[in-house]
């Protein structure tokens, strides 16, 4: 169920959009949902979304499935998302996302075993001239290397 305090914060986005158009706010409402609700969406909470919204709730879920930021299983306390599109793949994401799984003892889409962080590969997060990077939850970090990455890594433990 969407709490008070998130329908605050859900209006407050409604309202920097014309009125009748509150679908725009979409993607933050799921946002502030998903923090609610322990980082993961489900089937009922995109409903109430699409409800409050006046949307209809396929809409609301081909939002909710098309980008990365929103979870469907569990993740850990720190998520990592490893950009593998076009710029970070030519500067060696794909060489720094195996040694970021060696690091962590996961693959991609896992968490590791102490719930604390998770790493998911995802598409251009458009910081291209800093490539290769990652962003930790709401933050970037650019022109990664293995020692970077490892300092980076263990001091979110
Ligand atoms: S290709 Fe990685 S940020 Fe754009």
């Amino acid at each position: 169920m969407i709490s008070i305090r998130a329908k605050n914060q859900i209006d407050v986005w409604i309202a920097k959009y014309p009125k009748d158009r509150q679908s725009s706010a979409v993607m933050q409402a799921l946002k502030i949902v998903q923090a609610e609700n322990k980082n993961i969406l489900s089937a009922s909470i995109i409903q109430e979304v699409a409800d409050y919204l006046d949307m209809p709730d396929i809409v609301v879920q081909e939002v909710a499935t098309f980008y990365e930021n929103y979870n469907y299983k569990k993740v850990g306390k720190y998520v990592i998302r490893f950009c593998h599109n076009i710029s970070c793949m030519l500067n060696g994401a794909d060489d720094l996302i195996k040694h970021l799984e060696n690091k962590l003892g996961v693959k991609t889409g896992e968490v590791t075993l102490d719930g604390l962080i998770s790493v998911k590969k995802v598409e251009c997060l458009g910081a291209c001239v800093g490539a290769p990077m990652f962003q930790i939850n709401e933050k970037y970090f650019e022109n990664l290397t293995i020692d970077k990455i490892d300092k980076i890594v263990d001091n979110l433990k």
